[in-house]
């Protein structure tokens, strides 16, 4: 689906706090019970340097437009709710402040806004996220132990909870994977955020299911789809090293050794 036409609103209900300056918020909008394309529409919204891009998309929907759809929940950046894509770029929300959006001439800045990509748009800039979880399950992304139960907790060294730290951060927000080419050309490729969930258990010392994700890894939609484009890095709002995550799996793989 491509975007087609541009349409502007009056915002003037919108309250200007002191200080404020006004941007124009650029929304691709998609209401799937009167839309067959989506389209891109236009918001003069006030903004203080200090609000994120999620409060001017609450003053658009609390004052405007009722019916903008978006998803969000902790407002903090850490429950990974509300990716999209701000300027081309994907991020979250509620992590963009606008001081770091400013045109720097002066001139009136414009941002734009849209749903991330390779996910079904349900409305607006709210996705559909179950292609995303369900590559996630595809991989157990939980302790997988067997034996007898412990009578005590499962010691781990310093230097084995290290190994794995990294991917400990994922907050499940899908900029990784809504960011990959290879995800965007076919769906079917588990995508960056199930391998960093997959190896957060592959390389923790206390589970012994890694040989059974390595070989879902292995499949032809595991891995060896990665093309290394570093897209994925670039976007992750936890500075995970997702390529070099990634890079390690194939290197178990390969070496059959973790
Ligand atoms: S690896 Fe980063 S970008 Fe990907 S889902 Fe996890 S937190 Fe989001
Ligand atoms: S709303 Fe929770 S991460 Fe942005």
């Amino acid at each position: 689906m491509t975007a087609v036409a541009e349409n502007a609103h009056d915002t003037s209900q919108i309250p200007a706090p002191e200080g404020s300056v006004t941007i124009t918020v650029k929304i691709l909008r998609f209401n799937p019970e009167l839309d067959t394309e989506p389209h891109w529409e236009s918001y003069d919204v006030p903004a203080l340097p200090t609000d994120r891009v999620l409060n001017l998309l609450f003053n658009i929907k609390n004052y405007v437009d009722g019916t903008l759809a978006f998803r969000r929940s902790c407002a903090h950046g850490i429950c990974g709710s509300d990716a999209m894509q701000i300027n081309g770029i994907n991020r979250l929300a509620c992590k963009v402040l606008v001081k770091d959006l400013l045109a720097k001439d002066g001139k009136r800045t414009t941002v734009t806004v849209a749903p991330i990509k390779g996910l079904p748009t349900m409305k607006d800039l709210y996705v559909d996220m179950e292609p995303f979880f369900e590559a996630y399950r595809a991989v157990k992304p939980y302790l997988i132990a067997y034996g007898n139960e412990p009578t005590r907790e499962r010691i781990q060294s310093q230097a084995d909870r290290e190994r794995f730290d990294d991917t400990t951060k994922c907050i499940l927000c899908a900029a990784c994977t809504s960011s990959c080419p290879v995800y965007w050309a076919d769906g079917s490729y588990f995508g960056p955020a199930a391998i960093v969930n997959a190896h957060r258990f592959i390389f923790d010392s206390r589970d012994e299911g890694s040989e059974e994700r390595l070989d879902i890894l292995n499949d032809a939609e595991g891995v060896w789809r990665c093309r290394t484009t570093f897209n994925c890095t670039d976007a992750c709002p936890r500075g995970i090293q997702v390529t070099k995550a990634i890079q390690e799996v194939k290197r178990a793989l390969l070496f059959k050794r973790v």
